[in-house]
C-alpha cells in the first residue's frame, strides 16, 4: 500500500516566494510552473539521493539541483575539502595557489584544453566564449544548436528563445540555428551568411547519439569558413567520461565550456580552450585585448577545493561506471515496465544513462504536457521527485528498484488516463514549457505574434 504524501506546508508557501522573488524562485526551471499545482515541494534538505520537504516527505530524487549534483547532496568528502578550504579565508585581492591547483586538475583530466578560466555560473562562459570567438574572427554571428535547450542566460541566446522580451532584435538577428547531426543545416548556414559566422556551439549529445562523422564534418567546414567550434560540456563533463565527451569521443573544440556537476553543488564553471585563442584575453601579448573572463567570486576558494576533491574521486572511484550502470538498470525496468502497462509510444525513455529523460504523449501519441503532469503528480505521492531521470553516485539498487516500482504504480494510471482522458486522473492545471511568451498561453493566444 503507497503512502499519499501531503503537501500542505509547500502550498501555504508559495504564495510567499512568488510574493518575494520573480517567478517564485531564483531559477525558471525550478518554477511552480514546472510541477503539478498541489504538488510543488519546497526543499528543506537533501542527503545523498534523497531529498526532504518542509511537509516532512522525503523523496528519491532525479533532478540533481538540475544536474549540477553529480555525486550526492552534501557528499561529504567534498563538504569536507570545501569546509578544510573556507578556513583557510574565500577570496584575496591576489590569486591564491589553489587557482594553480585546480587549473592543473582541470587540465591534466581534460586533455584537448591547453588554458582554463573559471567563473561561477555556465552562462558566463558560454557568453565568453562567444565573445572571444567574435574576437578572433572579427565576425558578429552566431551559430547555435536548435535542438538543444539552453546554452546561456545572456541575450545572444535568450534573444533567440519566444521570451525574448526586452532583448534588441539587432541582437537576436545575430543568432542563427543549426540541427544537431544535420550538416546539411550548417553549410545552408555558412551558404547563407558567407563570412558572417563567428562560430558553431552545441552540446556534445543530447537526445540522440552523437554523429562523429557530423562533428568532424562541421569542424572542417568551421575552419575552412573560419569560425569557432564551441562544444558545451555544462552537463556532459564530469557525466559521459572524467575527462568531458570531448576525451570519450576524440574531438578538440576549439573552446569549451564546462560547469555543473564539476562542484558536486558548488558553484563552479570553467572556459577552456586551445592557447591561440584563450590567451587573447591574457597580459603579455602583443595583440589588441579581450576583456575575457573577470569576476569576483570567480575563483572562490572552497568551490575550487570542492572541485578539486570532485576531480580526485572520480578518478580514483567508479563514478562514471556507476552512472551507465544503473543508468541502464533504470531504462531497462522502465521499459519493462512501459511495455508491460502497454505504453510503448505513449511513454519514452531517451539519453545518457547518467541523464536520462522520460517523455509522455497522449492517446494520439503526441507530445502531452497535461500527461507530464500527470506522470509528475502520480510520482510525487509516492515519494519519487522526478522532473527528469538523473542519476548520482548515490543512487544504490535499492533507489532504483524502489523507483521503478514507483513509476510501475504510475504508469498503471497512465494507462487508465489513455483510455478514459487525462483530465479525470488530473488535480490540478497542467505544467508549462518555461520558454512561453506569456504566463497563461491560451488566454493570450490572440495576443501572440
Ligand atoms: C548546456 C548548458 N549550457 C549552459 C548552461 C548555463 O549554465 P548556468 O545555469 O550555470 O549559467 C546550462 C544550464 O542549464 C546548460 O544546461
Amino acid at each position: 500500500m503507497v503512502q499519499r504524501r501531503q503537501f500542505h506546508q509547500s502550498q501555504t508557501l508559495q504564495e510567499k516566494f512568488n510574493a518575494l522573488i520573480p517567478g517564485g524562485s531564483h531559477t525558471y526551471a525550478k518554477g511552480d510552473d514546472q510541477y503539478p499545482e498541489y504538488q510543488a515541494p519546497y526543499i528543506s534538505k537533501g542527503k545523498g539521493c534523497r531529498v526532504w520537504d518542509v511537509d516532512g516527505n522525503e523523496f528519491i530524487e532525479y533532478g540533481m539541483g538540475l544536474r549540477a549534483v553529480g555525486l550526492g547532496h552534501a557528499f561529504q568528502p567534498i563538504i569536507d575539502a570545501a569546509h578544510h578550504q573556507m578556513l583557510q579565508g574565500s577570496n584575496f585581492c591576489r590569486p591564491a595557489m589553489i587557482e594553480l591547483q585546480a587549473a592543473e586538475a582541470f587540465l591534466n583530466l581534460v586533455p584537448g584544453a591547453e588554458m582554463v578560466k573559471f567563473a561561477k555560473n555556465g552562462s558566463d562562459c558560454t557568453t565568453a566564449a562567444i565573445k572571444l570567438a567574435r574576437a578572433v574572427t572579427g565576425k558578429n554571428k552566431v551559430a547555435i544548436c536548435g535542438d538543444h535547450p539552453f546554452f546561456s542566460v545572456n541575450d545572444w541566446f535568450i534573444g533567440a528563445t519566444k521570451i525574448n522580451n526586452g532583448i534588441p532584435k539587432a541582437v537576436s538577428d545575430l543568432t542563427l540555428k543549426f540541427n544537431f547531426n544535420d550538416i546539411k543545416s550548417v553549410e545552408a548556414l555558412f551558404e547563407n551568411h558567407p563570412n558572417q559566422i563567428a562560430c558553431f556551439i552545441m552540446e556534445p549529445e543530447k537526445y540522440e547519439p552523437l554523429d562523429l562523422n557530423f562533428v568532424k564534418a562541421l569542424q572542417d567546414l568551421c575552419k575552412k569558413n573560419g569560425a569557432l567550434f564551441i562544444l558545451d560540456e555544462m552537463i556532459t563533463g564530469f557525466r559521459w567520461h572524467t575527462g568531458g565527451a570531448q576525451t570519450l569521443y576524440n574531438i578538440q573544440p576549439d573552446l569549451s565550456t564546462f560547469g555543473k556537476a564539476m562542484g558536486n553543488g558548488f558553484a563552479i564553471a570553467a572556459l577552456a580552450g586551445k592557447k591561440e585563442y584563450m590567451d587573447l584575453g591574457g597580459i603579455y601579448h602583443d595583440k589588441e585585448r579581450v576583456f575575457l573572463l573577470s569576476t569576483t567570486h570567480g575563483a572562490e576558494s572552497h568551490a575550487l577545493a570542492a572541485a578539486m576533491a570532485v576531480m580526485k574521486i572520480y578518478q580514483e572511484e567508479n563514478v562514471i561506471e556507476h552512472f551507465h550502470f544503473q543508468g541502464e538498470r533504470l531504462r531497462n525496468g522502465l521499459l519493462k515496465s512501459i511495455r508491460e502497462n502497454q505504453l510503448v509510444g505513449h511513454v519514452g525513455i531517451h539519453g545518457h544513462p547518467s541523464c536520462l529523460v522520460f517523455s509522455t504523449r497522449d492517446a494520439d501519441k503526441n507530445p502531452s504536457q497535461p500527461f507530464r503532469t500527470l506522470f509528475m503528480q502520480e510520482c510525487l505521492k509516492q515519494g519519487l521527485l522526478a522532473p527528469n531521470l538523473v542519476l548520482s553516485y548515490s543512487h544504490s539498487d535499492k533507489d532504483i528498484n524502489q523507483t521503478v516500482a514507483i513509476i510501475n504504480e504510475t504508469l498503471k494510471v497512465y494507462r487508465k488516463a489513455i483510455d478514459e482522458g487525462v483530465e479525470r486522473y488530473l488535480e490540478g492545471r497542467s505544467v508549462q514549457p518555461v520558454y512561453r511568451k506569456w504566463n497563461h498561453e491560451d488566454r493570450n493566444k490572440d495576443k501572440q505574434i
